[in-house]
């Protein structure tokens, strides 16, 4: 497997900048548990681990890349602050990096953007505004803002951010490096691609054993689509889960991931509403679409894993902000089990 995974190329983010990440995002944040629990891996059939990253500030894994963006600003950044776009969580990360270092952060979400996302930004010191129905509505939005106002665009996949996303994953390495034989594989929630191209990053240097597999909602796979095809390519995002609404592959990410991914399986949304309900009941853990999408993959009939590979697998459980709607759909009769 892992001689037919592509070397990196010239101006891929390095393990060693990761490195230099880690020690950064250490000094704002603890490090997240991976557990097992062993009513979920009776559920699952397999032995499963779960990386808790929903239980940083912020309730996601992506504080990691707003804390190691905060502490990498331009003196241009920090002078005229900030504007990004997002659905929920790249945004709260954003607040919460730019309150860390006293800078200005305007936010650009769409009106699709569940209301405790937007609140929850607010309440980092952010100004919210909503522009679009889509994300790549208030991309649009965000840089013309950015370009009249003088302040700097915050990609979403901004290099400093997907180095800060991979630290996740040099935890999950170093954590599992005790486990006889390690990790058989990695699952990964994908919506711009930062995380898994953070853990592809990380497995190449620490773990090539291990599989990541990326998961996606099938109501949003314009990252799906553009790893298969080797090209950026858009998508209509119908997807309930808020994360992962994207309508477009990112060009940084999808380059680390093509010939490094292993795997990439597309999940419907009933079915991540399932895994919701399972982390829920199973695993003492309220994770919100996103967040338990990499569960879905897991369990789905075309995961690389459900064939009885030996081993245990990781899941990213990557965020807890759940909407009124996600929670309300925990008590729901599951119809993907
Ligand atoms: C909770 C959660 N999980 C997963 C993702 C997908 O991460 P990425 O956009 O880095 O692929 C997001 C994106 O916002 C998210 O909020």
């Amino acid at each position: 497997m892992a001689e037919q995974r592509r070397a990196s190329l010239p101006d891929d983010p390095t393990f060693g900048e990761v490195l230099r990440a880690a020690d950064v995002v250490a000094r704002d944040l603890p490090a997240t548990p991976l557990q097992s629990h062993p009513l979920l891996d009776s559920a699952v059939g397999a032995e499963v681990l779960v990386k808790h990253e929903h239980v940083l500030p912020t309730g996601s894994f992506k504080v990691r890349g707003g804390v190691h963006l905060a502490a990498t600003l331009s003196a241009a950044e920090q002078e005229h602050g900030l504007v990004t776009c997002s659905t929920g969580n790249h945004a709260q990360s954003v607040a919460y990096g730019a309150r860390l270092a006293g800078v200005r952060a305007t936010i650009v979400m769409p009106s699709s953007a569940p209301a405790v996302k937007r609140d929850a930004v607010a309440a980092l010191g952010a100004e919210v505004l909503v522009r679009g129905d889509t994300l790549g509505e208030s991309a649009a939005a965000a840089r013309e803002l950015a370009a009249a106002s003088g302040a700097s665009f915050i990609c979403p996949t901004d290099r400093r951010i997907v180095l800060g996303h991979a630290t996740a994953y040099l935890e999950l390495f170093r954590q599992a490096a005790v486990l006889p034989g390690g990790l058989a594989a990695v699952y990964v929630p994908i919506g711009s691609g930062t995380g898994a191209a953070g853990a592809c990053l990380v497995r190449d240097a620490l773990a090539p054993g291990t599989r990541v597999i990326g998961v996606q909602s099938e109501a949003a796979p314009a990252g799906w689509r553009s790893w298969r095809s080797g090209t950026i390519e858009t998508a209509p995002a119908t997807t309930r889960a808020s994360g992962l609404a994207t309508t477009t592959g990112y060009p940084l990410p999808q380059r680390v991931l093509r010939g490094r991914l292993d795997d990439f399986v597309l999940v419907a949304d009933d079915e991540i509403d399932h895994a919701a309900r399972l982390l829920a009941t199973r695993a003492h853990t309220l994770a919100e679409g996103a967040g338990a999408a990499a569960l879905a993959g897991l369990l789905a009939p075309r995961s690389p894993d459900r064939s009885g590979r030996p081993g245990p697998v990781a899941v990213m459980c990557t965020g807890a902000n759940a909407s009124a709607d996600e929670i309300a759909r925990l008590g729901a009769v599951s119809t993907a089990a």
